[in-house]
């Protein structure tokens, strides 16, 4: 179901009317092409009072393959390090900062904060820190024209080179429906990767409800990232599976995930093992609680949560994950917000997010393995096409993008996840969701 809205205001006189009614104005995002793999610009690298890692940050951002200018006119990204801003009068000198050069991001342009974890022991330093959630969220609600805001906090006594893998995917078009989000780096050592342009070379990937959707994108991008994949699918959904499997290259596997022996069958079908392993599949059926017999609630938590529960669990005791894997699996801000009719979805998404933030220090721990989740917001695909109108409206424009995501954003976060260099990125939830209003 085409976004006309986001069409008609790309046409001047469709501005002109919507801009004269006071209704949004979504700027079309700029997504990553072959031809556009980077942000279009040089980099503004500013630091709030002083900071312990600016070297080593100049390095890393030097990874970006941006240009890093001291007063560029049009930045296309600013990173601001205030990982040393440590008191209320601190934050001062993060208006001084970012205050005289807002205005001049580019369109689509993106604005990194860097922090470091509220302390326990110090509350001064935790209001500081926290206070620069607030600022984040409220900035990503003001910047406009398509661009993005976001804060990453590094380890207490972290390095930046933690941040590498993060810092390249929220500098570039790949991040372009994410905004107003918090990304805390563990301090596990990152991980590298030999060819950046080809991150996931010799990794074996397989993801679930993968013949169509946001699965199908999610194999497409890790495929052009270099990963062979296998795509796995309902037996009923084969002639989607097998059509998706050919287009990439990638090996298909025709299962209910629900079955007793999918675990054994995901391992079997990767005997070298599994370097990245996406939960996507799921399922709505919608009714409010009083109307709901107990077979919509069973079906609900059965393919969204517990046969993500049971398959993870069974294929790290098996070793079928190889070490430093990625398990990356899929929530959904209605798991954040909740939602009318949506009770059981919301509760094994919600469930989904207890999973990864328990299991990722133990799954790292224990099998050199993170656990992470998209939770995705209201993303043009089969399942949002069926949402009524005024819903579906509502959906597209509740957010600070005015417009809904496509597969391929929800797609390029878990690539990013799913990265051998994004060893420092565990426990995360990351909400693509262009800053939806709704649970933010
Ligand atoms: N589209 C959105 O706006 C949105 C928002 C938040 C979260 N999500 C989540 O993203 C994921 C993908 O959503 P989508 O919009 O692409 O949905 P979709 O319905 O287009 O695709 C889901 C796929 O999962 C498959 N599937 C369902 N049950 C399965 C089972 N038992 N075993 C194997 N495969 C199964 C389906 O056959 C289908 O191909 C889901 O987990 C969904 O809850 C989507």
């Amino acid at each position: 179901m085409a976004d006309r809205y986001l069409h008609l205001t790309g046409t001047a006189p469709g501005r002109f009317l919507t801009r004269r009614l006071g209704l949004p104005q979504p700027a079309p995002l700029r997504r990553w092409t072959l031809d556009t793999p980077r942000l279009d610009g040089p980099l503004l690298h500013l630091t709030a009072g002083t900071s312990a890692i600016r070297d080593g940050l100049a390095k890393v951002l030097a990874t970006t393959g941006l240009t890093v200018e001291e007063r560029p006119a049009r930045p296309a990204g600013i990173v601001l390090d205030a990982t040393g801003v440590a008191s209320a009068r601190g934050l001062a000198e993060v208006h001084a900062a970012l205050h005289p050069v807002v205005r001049s991001l580019a369109p689509g342009g993106r604005i990194v904060v860097l922090g470091t974890p509220p302390s326990s022991g110090d509350h001064h330093q935790a209001a500081a820190q926290q206070a620069l959630e607030g600022f984040v969220r409220s900035l990503g609600k003001e910047v406009g024209r398509g661009s993005t805001v976001q804060l990453l906090r590094l380890p207490a006594d972290g390095t930046p080179e933690a941040a590498e893998s993060t810092l390249r995917f929220l500098l570039s078009p790949r991040s372009a429906y994410v905004s107003g989000q918090v990304i805390e780096l563990t301090a596990a050592a990152p991980g590298s990767v030999p060819d950046r342009d080809a991150p996931l070379t010799g990794r074996t990937a397989l993801v679930t409800g993968a013949a169509r959707g946001i699965g199908a994108s999610v194999a497409s991008v890790l495929a052009r990232d270099g990963a062979d994949v296998i795509v796995l699918d309902v037996p009923g959904a084969r002639d989607d599976l097998v059509r998706t499997a050919d287009r990439l290259g990638a090996t298909a596997l025709p299962l209910d995930i629900t079955a007793p022996d999918a675990a054994a069958r995901i391992a079997a079908a990767a005997p070298g093992g599994l370097d990245v392993l996406v939960h996507n599949a799921g399922i709505t059926r919608d009714r409010r609680l009083a109307n709901m017999p107990a077979e919509r609630w069973a079906q609900v938590i059965e393919v969204n949560l517990d046969s993500v529960l049971r398959t993870t669990d069974e294929l790290l005791a098996a070793g079928a994950l190889n070490r430093g894997g990625r398990i990356v699996a899929t929530a959904s801000i209605a798991g954040i917000a909740g939602n009318d009719g949506q009770t059981n979805y919301a509760a094994s998404k919600a469930g989904v997010i207890g999973l990864v933030r328990s299991l990722g220090p133990r799954a790292a721990a224990e099998h050199g393995v993170t656990v992470n989740a998209v939770a995705p917001g209201f993303i043009e695909t089969r399942m949002t096409a069926a949402v009524p109108f005024l819903i579906r409206e509502a959906g597209r424009r509740m957010n600070s993008l005015s417009q809904g995501g496509l597969p391929a954003d929800v797609a390029e976060a878990v690539a990013w996840f799913a990265q051998p260099d994004s060893g420092a990125v565990n426990g995360q939830v990351l909400r693509v969701c262009g800053q939806s209003l709704l649970g933010a």
